[in-house]
């Protein structure tokens, strides 16, 4: 911690124009200084900055702030680190105070159990005959015992109180152990065991590199019915939706790269480590979050999206897309060959051959309009207006503004509709307004909350679903099995996604769903609007899921043990009210917005 005193001498003492100066070509205008932002992408300079005030602002993107946030944002630092950036340019010695950092973080020991734990981990792999098996599994696919320390990788042998035998005797406190995740407990077992038990354990660090959570890989040929990944559970220290697993040792890479890569999975970041991509990041088994998009966009603003090439990688690359173009990123999009996932590749084709797919990248939007061609949704006037309403989500979703006018020109040439057409489409969503085109006349403004009733919303999914196969693929964007309260239409929604054509139930469907699906098929109701309608069913479904998951929370609050884990239940419910007030039933726009970003 620095304190504030020592701050604002630093403050005093910094010239803005010389800090800022020092990545931005700035040039004088009066008494202030200007130049193209270097957080959006421009060409007639808005980003100005005001040496007498002390601070910048851009006029384009709307950024602004002081001499320390710009270095934060741009180096992608944390405060401290900033404000030291900044004084060895003044020529300032900063005093810190550790101590009284260290008595303020009541984490503390949660951090350094962790840290115990990877030590631990680390050994046990290296050991001669515990670690043996693991190696030779990690060196069969590539990853060096280098690679393994600078990764932290570890190994958790198969047994049941080996690590908390070791944290005992070095004398951790077990009630920690249980709260970072490391130790579990059950009602058959009243003593806590390991949590991880013969698996490849993979480090979660923070993004200034301290240990938050681990990851843990079972050893092919062990994996009998458990899990092929074991995570530690959300922690006072570790939200999975927001951390990137990988970005401390990335950061450096990303930012001189000015580029990051974002694959699925841990394999995939320490096997492309381990071929020499050092700018790779992946989310945390989850859809790619807002949170760590604008992670991301502290480093840079190209990021290429790496994912499997199957329909689920389709969907999270697109979904991810949006999230990412949300925060202002420009996403691209690399396509491998069906099968292979980007450790597959690397492996088989080697560093060469992965940047022969990396220098293919295709920008997200471009990628849709790809595909889009490729099923044939060109072709005749009515698929292209539906090409046009899937491609609007991708549009309204760039935030950087001349990105989003780049689109614009782009899907108004290959599709016909004109500009300004698809701008007002834009604006009306955006504002709510009533639409200005044919397709929804001004008498059925947008739909109102009547006619989607609350309970059918499950029921008019379905029944779109049924209707039009380009709904099977949109729902199966946007909705999970799990969104689904009635058992009966949950069974109808995954025989749907499983075959989109589905005309009368399969003879293996449970009797109650079969009998609901044939009422479903026989519905003749052709709905108006159905894209609308659609958006606020599956809307109407988050609502519902965020409402019931918020219920389980109160409970679960109530019932909690210890004060840490009522804490992190506490935080969890008001990051799921927050998104339940994102989520205004009564407001589509806003919803359909929201229904782009993270679900899960
Ligand atoms: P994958 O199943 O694609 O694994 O999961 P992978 O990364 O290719 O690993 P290998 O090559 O089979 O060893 C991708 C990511 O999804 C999460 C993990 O974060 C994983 O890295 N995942 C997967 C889980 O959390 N749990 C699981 O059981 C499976
Ligand atoms: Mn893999």
């Amino acid at each position: 911690m620095i304190p504030d005193d020592m701050v604002e001498e630093v403050r005093a003492a910094a010239d803005i124009v010389d800090v800022i100066g020092e990545f931005v070509q700035l040039k004088k205008a009066g008494r202030e200084y200007k130049a193209n932002c270097p957080f959006h992408e421009e060409r007639t300079p808005s980003f100005y900055v005001v040496p007498a005030k002390g601070f910048y602002k851009c006029f384009g993107c709307g950024k602004s702030g002081d001499v320390f946030s710009f270095v934060m944002e741009r180096q992608g630092l944390d405060f401290v680190e900033a404000v030291k950036h900044v004084a060895g340019r003044a020529g300032v010695q900063v005093r810190e105070v550790k101590r009284s950092q260290e008595e303020e973080d009541p984490n503390r020991p949660l951090y350094e159990i962790n840290g115990f734990a990877r030590d631990w981990f680390r050994r046990q792999l290296e050991d001669a005959t515990v670690g043996a098996a693991a190696r030779e599994y990690l060196e069969g696919r590539g990853i060096s015992a280098d690679v393994c320390e600078r990764y932290g990788l570890g190994f958790a042998p198969d047994e049941w109180r080996a690590l908390r035998d070791a944290a005992a005797k070095h004398g951790l406190e077990e009630e920690l152990m249980l709260e970072v995740g490391l130790l579990g407990s059950s009602e058959r077992s009243r003593e806590p065991y390991d949590r991880f038990r013969g698996r490849i354990m993979f480090t979660i660090e923070s993004r200034s590199g301290r240990v938050i959570a681990f990851g843990g890989r079972i050893l092919e040929g062990d994996t009998k019915d458990a899990p092929k990944y074991l995570n530690s559970p959300e922690t006072p220290i570790y939200h999975k939706g927001s951390n990137l697993y990988g970005l401390s040792w990335a950061r450096h890479s990303i930012r001189r790269e000015e580029s990051a890569l974002v694959v699925e999975g841990y394999m995939d970041v320490v096997s492309l480590a381990a071929h020499g991509f050092e700018n790779v990041v992946a989310p945390l088994g989850t859809a790619l979050t807002p949170e760590q998009a604008k992670l991301l966009s502290r480093y840079t603003k190209r990021v290429l999206l790496l994912f499997d090439s199957d329909a689920a990688g389709l969907r999270a690359t697109f979904k991810a897309g949006d999230t990412l173009l949300e925060v202002g990123l420009h996403p691209a999009v690399v396509t491998l060959p069906p099968g292979e996932d980007p450790d597959t590749l690397v492996r088989s084709e080697g560093r060469e051959g992965l940047e022969q797919y990396l220098d293919q990248a295709v920008d997200v939007l471009d990628r849709k309009l790809q595909i889009l061609d490729e099923k044939d949704y060109f072709s005749s006037i009515e698929r292209t207006r539906s090409a046009v309403d899937r491609l609007l989500p991708t549009i309204r979703a760039a935030s950087d503004p001349a990105l989003r006018d780049i689109y614009v020109a782009k899907v108004a040439d290959r599709t016909g509709v004109r500009r300004e057409t698809l701008e007002a489409e834009m604006k009306r969503a955006a504002s709510g307004s009533a639409p200005t085109s044919v397709a929804a006349p001004p008498s059925v403004p947008r739909i109102a909350a009547h006619r989607v009733p609350k309970l059918g919303a499950e029921r008019t999914v379905l029944l779109l679903m049924t209707k039009n196969p380009d709904f099977v693929e949109r729902a199966g964007e946007h909705v999970g099995a799990g969104d689904f309260v009635d058992v009966a239409y949950r069974t109808i929604f995954q025989a749907l996604l499983d075959d989109p054509e589905l005309r009368a139930p399969p003879v293996s469907m449970d009797p109650v769903a079969a009998r609901r699906l044939q009422e479903i098929l026989s519905d003749p109701e052709e709905l108006a609007h159905a894209g609308r309608v659609f958006e606020e069913s599956v809307a109407r479904m988050h609502v519902a899921a965020l409402d019931r998951r918020s219920q389980d929370l109160d409970l679960r609050i109530a019932a909690a043990a210890g004060d840490g884990e009522k804490r992190t239940l506490i935080e969890e419910k008001e990051r799921v009210s927050r998104e339940r007030r994102e989520l205004h039933p009564d407001d589509w726009t806003t919803t359909a917005r929201k229904l782009r970003g993270d679900t899960t």
